[in-house]
């Protein structure tokens, strides 16, 4: 499959990714792993894109679309992919466009993850991440506890909450959001690739993307 997932921060697009890269081999692609991998290695990248994200900023389009490019263009892409976080601004959007048509590929689906606002302001104070740049399992103290000493269940490495969880950054977030990225909506609803999916639960969300594939 080919989708991108939409949703404001917290609405459960990692969750969702990875629990959908278990069904064809479709990989999961995260600008915000990709760039905290690079904030954590210290790289060029990092450095550049540490402070927009600790403010809860938006990282440059051009920055973005120099990784999309290399990304889309690795081998473990042939099987498909999903997009989470990506793309987050009417200019990236135009772009990807532009990209797959080089690529000579398609989309299959958006999906936009609609969640109420207090459900992602509760999720987002609870959310832990495992610290290991590869594993990155997602949790949450309420509804996905790590173990009980705080580790990845997985990896058994650290599991920390974010640097861009603080009460400031989650606020400027959801505000970038609503200005940058919630215009993507309409923007997909024109292309007639949209699919709006109200469910809180994950494996609902799975099973109704799952199907609509299928159609
Ligand atoms: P990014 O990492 O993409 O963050 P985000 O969009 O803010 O999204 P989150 O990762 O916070 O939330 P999510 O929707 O994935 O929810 P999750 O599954 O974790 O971006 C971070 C930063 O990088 C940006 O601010 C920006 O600076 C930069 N960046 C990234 N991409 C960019 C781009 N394209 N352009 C420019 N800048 C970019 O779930 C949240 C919590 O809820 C977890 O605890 C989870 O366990 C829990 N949960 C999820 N689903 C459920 C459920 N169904 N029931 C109960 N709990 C649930």
């Amino acid at each position: 499959m080919r989708i991108v997932l939409l949703g404001a921060p917290g609405a459960g697009k990692g969750t969702v990714a990875k629990l959908l890269t278990d069904y064809d081999g479709s990989v999961q692609i995260s600008t915000g792993d990709i760039l905290r991998n690079a904030v954590k290695a210290k790289t060029e990248l990092g450095k550049e894109a540490q402070g927009y994200m600790e403010r809860g900023e938006l990282v440059p389009d051009k920055l973005i679309m120099d990784i999309m490019e290399v990304r889309l263009r690795e081998p473990d892409c042939t099987k498909g992919f999903i997009l989470d976080g990506f793309p987050r601004t009417i200019p990236q959007a135009e772009e990807l466009k532009k990209l797959l048509v080089k690529l000579n590929l398609k989309l299959d689906m958006v999906v936009d993850l609609d969640v109420p606002k207090d459900v992602i302001l509760d999720r987002l104070t609870t959310r832990r991440t495992c610290s290991n740049p590869a594993c990155q399992e997602i949790y949450n103290i309420k509804s996905k506890p790590p173990k009980p000493d705080g580790t990845c269940v997985k990896c058994g490495s650290p599991a920390v909450q974010r640097a861009d969880e603080t009460v400031e950054a989650i606020t400027k977030r959801l505000e970038t959001y609503n200005e940058k990225t919630a215009p993507l909506i309409n923007f997909y609803r024109k292309e007639g690739l949209l699919k709006t999916i109200s469910s809180l639960s994950s494996e609902e969300i799975v099973s109704q993307i799952k199907t609509a594939i299928k159609q």
